[in-house]
């Protein structure tokens, strides 16, 4: 297979319309590439790393088992060269990384990166924003399943404390991290009865909050369908109160379905991976910490890079491989998911903190 790089070595960088596009075998392109960094978290929140699983043994990956830095920079080059301009930095809990101002300036340098952001509990972003976004990152994505103390609590596996979250998002919007989105995954009689209030909290505010259906990711989290509030039924209960408008998608493939508020008070979105499944425009590759490349959230199996970077592959060889893995792409688990056999575990999954949502 030929390669595309975006840098010629004699006429520098190749402009964006010149370079050829890799489409997965279902006609998809690689645009996004998700960076698990560690697989480690300092919550553990039930829908994710269930404490009774992700106990004081549980055996994390050991620190050279991981992509170092400048491995996941060379898997990251290669990427863009093949037509990725987002890079998502996420986890486990990516803040814990303490070099992650490094990883950020490596990955702000590559050529065609048009978005640079990460996913974060944010319960250690306030001391970070500022030297993040210095270092090149664009935008955060925080996770906040509730403002309702206790019902936070719960959802963080005990560990949470929403003041510290609150303060780094704060940080973060003064730290120029925008658009900043929340992320607020909605489980049936957990945090449900929370959603109106923390809506009502950022209204009026520039952050975008989205509304997530528990997904059947992995095989630990215990997930039931009866445990998800469809996206339908929870845009009914929030128009009853604040009229909302459907707007367009801001680029083909985002995941979420945007509404304004009628009185101009802000956009939330919907993330329906469950009962409106968005399979068609996934655009993702997916990295995990230990160099395995995944080409779909509910994937199996992924490819390993860890080996070939560790055994001297060059930039050009892993962009074979990456190439490889998504010309052979057909995952469309969302579109063919049956939730019975969801709901019984029948077949193996990646965790989710294993590649980052
Ligand atoms: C795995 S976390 C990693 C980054 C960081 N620790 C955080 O929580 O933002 C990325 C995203 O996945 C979401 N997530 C985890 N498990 C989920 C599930 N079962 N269903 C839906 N979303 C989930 C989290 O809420 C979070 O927004
Ligand atoms: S969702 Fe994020 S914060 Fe919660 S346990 Fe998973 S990785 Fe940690």
């Amino acid at each position: 297979m030929s390669i595309d790089p975006l840098q010629d070595p004699e006429l520098g960088p190749i402009p964006a319309a010149e370079r050829v596009e890799t489409r997965d075998a279902l006609r998809r392109p690689m645009h996004d590439l998700r960076i698990s960094l560690l697989d480690r978290c300092n919550f553990r929140c039930p829908y994710c790393m269930p404490a009774s699983e992700y106990h004081e043994d549980y055996e994390f990956l050991a620190r050279p088992e991981r992509l170092t830095h400048d491995e996941i920079l060379a898997v990251a080059r290669a990427a863009t060269g093949l037509g990725v301009s987002k890079l998502r930095i996420t986890g486990g809990e990516p803040l814990l990384d303490r070099n992650l101002p490094d990883l950020v300036a490596g990955l702000a340098e590559l050529p065609g990166v048009a978005d640079l952001a990460m996913t974060t509990n944010a319960m250690l972003l306030a001391p970070a924003a500022r030297t993040l976004a210095e270092a090149g990152l664009h935008r955060v994505t925080v996770s906040l399943d509730s403002l309702d103390e206790a019902v936070f609590l719960r959802m963080s596996g005990g560990r949470g404390d929403l003041g510290r979250v609150l303060a780094g998002i704060e940080a973060a919007e003064d730290a120029g991290l925008s658009p900043i989105k929340i992320n607020v995954v909605v489980q049936r009689g957990v945090n449900d009865h929370t959603v109106p209030g923390l809506l009502e909290h950022f209204r009026g505010t520039p952050h975008i909050v989205r509304l997530i259906e528990f997904m059947d990711v992995g095989n630990r989290n215990g997930w039931r369908m009866k445990q998800v509030v469809p996206s339908r039924e929870l845009l009914k209960t929030i128009e009853a109160r604040w009229p909302l408008r459907a707007v367009g998608r801001n680029y083909p493939g985002e995941v979420a379905r945007r509404y304004q508020y009628l009185d101009g008070r802000g956009e939330i979105g919907f993330i329906s991976s469950v009962t409106e499944p968005f399979c068609g425009a996934c655009s993702r590759a997916r990295l995990s910490a230990d160099g395995t490349l995944y080409t779909c959230l509910f994937a199996t199996n992924g490819t390993d890079l860890r080996e070939p970077l560790r055994n001297g592959a060059d930039g050009e060889e892993i962009a074979e491989i990456l190439g490889r893995t998504w010309l052979q792409r057909a995952d469309r688990y969302s579109e063919l998911r049956r939730t019975d056999v969801a709901e019984a575990h029948h077949f193996s999954k990646v965790e989710m903190y294993r590649i980052g949502g």
